[in-house]
C-alpha cells in the first residue's frame, strides 16, 4: 500500500474486534507518529494510553456524566457557537448521514442516548489515546498534532489496526483529568479509539463521508 492508498482507504472505524492490542504494537505506532514535523521541532503532543481496568474506569466515569446530564466543558475552545455557514452545512450532512444510517431520531432523547453511550464507550475499542499538550503551548501547537495524528491513523493501517478520532475524552475534560490523574496544566484535546476492525460491524458499513472538491477550499495566486 502506497501512501496515496493509504490516505484514500483509512476512514474512521466504529466497531472492533475484542482482540487486546499488544503495547509492542501501540509504542511501534507512536514511534512512526513521532516523526510528524513540528514546529521548530518542539513535539509538543503526549499521550495518555488507556487500556484494561483504566479504561473501564474511564468509561464508567464518562458515562455517568453523560446519565448525570454533567456539564460538558472542553480545555479549549473545540468550536464556535456561530459557525460560518458553508462549514455549519458540513457538519450537519455528516450529522445527516450518521442518524439516517442509524434510523435515529437526534430529538429523541431514547433514540440518541445508545449513540451517545457508544461514543463513551470508545466503540468497545481495546485501547483508547488520549491526546495531550501543554495548556501554555498556544494553538500553533494544534497544527503539529494534526500531523502527529494523521501519521498515526495511516500507520495504523499498516499494522491492521483501526482508529476513530472522537471528542469523547475532551467534551468531559474535567472528568479526564480526575479519572486519569491528568494534571491541570495538560490540555486535553481529544481521543483515539484504537483496535483490530470489526469489518462486520454496522457501523464499520456507513457510507463513507463526503468532501468537497479541491475548487471549494483553494484559490490559486499567479
Ligand atoms: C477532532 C475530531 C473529533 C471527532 N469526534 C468524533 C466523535 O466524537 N465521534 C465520532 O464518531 N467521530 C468523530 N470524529 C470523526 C469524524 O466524524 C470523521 O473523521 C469524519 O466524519 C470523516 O469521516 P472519515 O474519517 O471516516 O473519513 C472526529 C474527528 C476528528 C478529527
Amino acid at each position: 500500500m502506497n501512501t496515496i492508498e493509504a490516505i484514500k482507504k483509512r476512514r474512521c472505524i466504529r466497531g472492533f474486534l475484542e482482540k487486546p492490542v499488544s503495547r509492542e504494537d501501540i509504542v511501534k505506532l507512536l514511534d512512526i507518529a513521532r516523526l510528524a514535523p513540528s514546529s521548530h521541532n518542539m513535539q509538543p503532543w503526549e499521550v495518555a494510553v488507556v487500556t484494561g481496568k483504566a479504561l473501564e474506569k474511564l468509561k464508567n466515569a464518562l458515562l455517568d456524566a453523560l446519565h448525570n446530564r454533567a456539564h460538558r466543558h472542553f480545555d479549549y475552545n473545540y468550536m464556535a457557537k456561530e459557525l460560518p455557514n458553508h462549514l455549519k452545512a458540513n457538519g450537519d450532512a455528516c450529522n445527516q448521514i450518521v442518524f439516517e444510517y442509524r434510523g435515529i431520531d437526534p430529538k429523541n432523547w431514547f433514540q440518541l442516548a445508545p449513540h451517545l453511550e457508544e461514543n463513551l464507550r470508545f466503540f468497545d475499542a481495546p485501547a483508547e489515546l488520549v491526546i495531550m499538550t501543554e495548556k501554555s503551548i498556544g494553538e500553533g501547537a494544534f497544527i503539529d498534532i494534526g500531523a502527529f495524528s494523521q501519521s498515526l491513523y495511516l500507520a495504523a493501517l499498516d499494522l491492521g489496526l483501526g482508529t476513530c478520532p472522537q471528542v469523547s475524552v475532551s467534551q468531559y475534560a474535567d472528568i479526564t483529568h480526575s479519572t486519569l490523574n491528568i494534571p491541570e496544566n495538560k490540555l486535553i484535546l481529544f481521543g483515539i479509539a484504537l483496535g483490530y476492525p470489526n469489518e462486520s460491524a454496522f457501523l464499520n458499513k456507513m457510507p463513507r463521508m463526503p468532501r468537497m472538491p479541491v475548487d471549494k477550499f483553494t484559490i490559486f495566486f499567479e
